[in-house]
């Protein structure tokens, strides 16, 4: 018994002696008010278990904010009045630092062992650049490796000498601090009796201010660190003093361990907001600014998604902007057909001749004026958001300014910017390309959004009450809004966690037809393929689903019912029907021996792209249904034909002047026409109930001598085409 108490007596607990060695050293910080970039510096500091003390919370500022060179008075006030506590503490290590736009790279043991390796009582962190007073360069000590100049935006000391230090501070909260530290410095009597140095080659204190091209990041073993190149040193603070808060938050979106190879993120888990339990009623309400300001394809399926949005309904506030002649059958198509189903609607159209940006503020207005707005989604037409949960996970991240990434399929053309040149434009990130092929997927900081994104409605009425916020000075709409949110040190994120959905490519969209979708097929062949290609076409393309209703006729499904119906009306829209005689201008040799009434593709500017759509879609099919066989597709004839019993409902047994053909079936039978269908003579074979969207394939010459069996009531559209003729 006695021995055990002798024991526990002589070794202190474990965890009291980890505690009294925390207590050498402590963190100094001021901030007035919680940014964000305050936060990120406490989960860093959290991260490594620094203890802090921040001063001036809640205080007014009374500095000028860092840009300018004067300014930071008031933390020297703040910083000697605490220090007086502590003027007696021999031992006690502290460390005083920024926060708005600092974080740690390393833990206290490091920071500790790299302090007292400078064998000084104060260690200042060095810059490249001098300020504010470039006159007292030459006072300034030569060093023989290293950065020269000191930087007041972090130091160590221990306590007694950092009282000192400050103690005849009397300057006003808006003198500069930079100047009065610098001037203790440069006093060479100062400078010995308080014992102050510089950290010169950034063993501590990494300023990136002027030393952009020294920092870069390092993976390790599972952990991440900015690496100082220029002297190959692994600075235990990071700060983005002056001009470089974007290439901090670049850092940031990986140091401490934020971001790794092996773990992934690793804060995207932090601070989320749940919806799980609202019910209908309770959701949030959003105001959701939809923007439709060139030419766009695809908007019918646009509104589609926007229906489909797993969100309440009654909790959203549309505003819609179009400035689009062109949209204005396919807005009001939706907005007549929803209205009801919103909270509200608001269409400002194209005779308003509102501008891009001045929409995008009305937008921002009407949810800045409504208490109830609790988020603003701004959406452009061009983005195809395929998950329908999107605007949830958004909410649910819990930032004030978040976007979902989308990109240009297959391209490297995105909604955010990794970086911005000197001039504030695009620059490519290093981890742009990762991000964007979601080689690396998380929450990323960065500097510049677009075409979607989500606003917590409550930083519009506080941080963002600026009137125009889509404006600065000749900056584009969106690159106002990033830079006007940038200034107040908002964050704007990107989340890659999920696949979202992509931007449609505009370049190549013309209005000149009805159905301009059609055309679409080489810019966006992915949306082509969404709207126009049958759902059942890929398993047609396994072999399932194939049907042979006669020898050697394959019959599968291809054509959605948009697809039917949009050739159709844009053939009736142009309307020259050829008149059903043997002489026909528009083909070679200018004779017809089986004439129907029809329109060519090539008289509607539709075969470069019909040339796409059966080299995409045939060709594969036929490979697999005629093993052996490699068609080319190459046409001379394909076109859309016209059966109607006043006119011409049948056509006469022939053979087609083609290695194959597709017959595609445009209408439905029994609905919009009776009679009708293919008989293939040889094999006494009929196919009288065609399927609207499926299509026929035969081969042409030889053996598959058919006829057209004659419509007997309305009208009967097929579209044909003659394969490797
Ligand atoms: C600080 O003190 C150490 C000895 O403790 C000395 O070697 C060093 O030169 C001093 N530095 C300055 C700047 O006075
Ligand atoms: C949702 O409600 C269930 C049951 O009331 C509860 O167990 C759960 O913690 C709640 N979840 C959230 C995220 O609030
Ligand atoms: C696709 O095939 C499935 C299963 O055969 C069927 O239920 C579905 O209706 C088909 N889709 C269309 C659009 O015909
Ligand atoms: C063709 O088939 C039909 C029934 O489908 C039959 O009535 C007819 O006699 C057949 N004709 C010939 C020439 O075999």
């Amino acid at each position: 018994m006695l021995m055990l108490l002798m024991l526990l007596f002589l070794m202190p607990p474990e965890n009291n002696s980890a505690k009294q060695q925390q207590d050498d050293l402590l963190v100094l910080t001021v901030a007035t008010k919680e940014t964000e970039g305050f936060r990120r510096f406490q989960r860093s500091a959290q991260f490594f278990n620094y203890e802090i003390k921040v001063l001036g919370l809640g205080e007014a500022w009374h500095g000028e904010d860092d840009k300018k060179t004067a300014g930071g008075g008031q933390k020297v006030r703040l910083l000697k009045s605490v220090l007086e506590e502590y003027a007696d503490k021999e031992d006690l290590v502290i460390l005083f630092t920024e926060s708005y736009d600092v974080i740690f790279a390393s833990g206290p043991a490091e920071l500790l062992k790299k302090f007292k390796q400078a064998k000084s009582k104060v260690v200042f962190s060095s810059e490249t650049l001098i300020y504010p007073d470039r006159r007292l360069e030459a006072k300034y000590p030569q060093v023989r490796e290293g950065k020269r100049f000191l930087g007041s935006g972090g130091f160590i000391g221990y306590a007694p000498f950092l009282s000192k230090l400050v103690a005849d501070w009397e300057g006003p909260d808006s003198a500069s601090d930079q100047l009065f530290y610098t001037k203790a410095f440069l006093d060479p009597e100062k400078r010995e009796s308080i014992n102050i140095t510089l950290d010169h080659r950034c063993r501590i204190f990494q300023n990136l201010n002027g030393a952009l091209d020294e920092v870069v990041l390092k993976f390790e073993n599972g952990r991440v660190r900015a690496r100082n190149l220029a002297f190959d040193t692994l600075p235990v603070l990071i700060h983005g003093n002056g001009p470089t808060k974007l290439q901090l938050n670049y850092l940031g979106n990986y140091i401490p361990q934020t971001w790794t190879f092996e773990m992934g993120c690793a804060v995207c888990g932090e601070g989320l907001k749940s919806l799980k339990n609202l019910t209908e009623d309770t959701f949030p309400m959003v105001l959701i600014g939809v923007f439709i300001e060139q030419p766009t394809p695809f908007l019918s399926q646009f509104f589609e998604r926007l229906q489909k949005l797993r969100y309440p309904k009654r909790r959203i506030q549309l505003f819609i902007h179009n400035r689009e002649e062109h949209h204005l059958s396919q807005v009001n198509t939706f907005v007549n057909g929803h209205r009801e189903e919103y909270r509200w609607v608001k269409v400002v159209g194209p005779e308003d001749r509102v501008e891009n940006a001045d929409a995008r503020n009305m937008g921002i207005d009407l949810c800045r004026q409504d208490p109830v707005c609790e988020y603003y989604f701004s959406l452009d037409a061009e983005v195809a958001l395929k998950d329908p949960d999107t605007l949830r996970i958004l909410i649910e991240q819990n930032k004030l300014v978040i976007a979902p990434l989308v990109c240009r399929l297959g391209k490297l053309w995105s909604n955010f910017w990794g970086a911005l040149s000197a001039e504030g434009y695009y620059a490519r990130s290093e981890d742009y390309v990762d991000i964007v092929q979601g080689r690396r997927t998380g929450l990323w900081n960065v500097p510049y959004i677009s075409s979607v994104y989500l606003i917590d409605g409550s930083i519009l009425r506080s941080q963002l009450t600026q009137p125009a916020l889509f404006r600065s000075g000749k900056l584009d709409a969106d690159m106002a809004l990033c830079h006007n949110i940038r200034e107040q040190g908002i964050f704007l994120f990107v989340t890659n966690q999920h696949q979202f959905g992509h931007i449609l490519s505009l370049e190549n969209y013309q209005t000149t037809h009805l159905h301009n979708d059609l055309w679409q097929i080489f810019s966006n062949p992915e949306d082509w393929k969404e709207k126009y290609i049958h759902e059942n076409y890929t398993a047609a393309l396994k072999g399932k689903l194939v049907e042979t209703p006669c020898p050697d006729v394959y019959w599968f499904p291809l054509f959605t019912d948009a697809a039917c119906d949009e050739l159709v009306e844009e053939m009736e829209n142009f309307g020259q029907w050829s008149k059903g005689d043997n002489t026909d201008t528009r083909i070679l040799g200018g004779y017809e021996n089986v004439p129907t009434i029809d329109i060519h593709m090539n008289q509607i500017n539709f075969e470069r792209e019909w040339y796409k759509f059966l080299l995409d879609y045939i060709a594969p099919i036929t490979e697999k249904l005629y093993p052996g066989y490699y068609t080319r597709t190459q046409f001379e004839l394909a076109f859309v034909v016209r059966y109607k019993p006043e006119e011409q409902p049948s056509l006469m047994p022939h053979h087609d002047a083609s290695t194959f053909t597709i017959n595609i079936a445009l209408n439905r039978v029994g609905i919009d026409y009776e009679g009708g269908g293919c008989r293939f003579l040889r094999y006494n074979c009929s196919i009288r109930a065609p399927r609207k969207g499926w299509t026929l394939m035969h081969p042409g010459r030889l053996t598959h001598y058919h006829e057209g069996l004659p419509t007997t009531k309305g009208t009967r559209y097929i579209a044909v085409s003659f394969l490797d003729p």
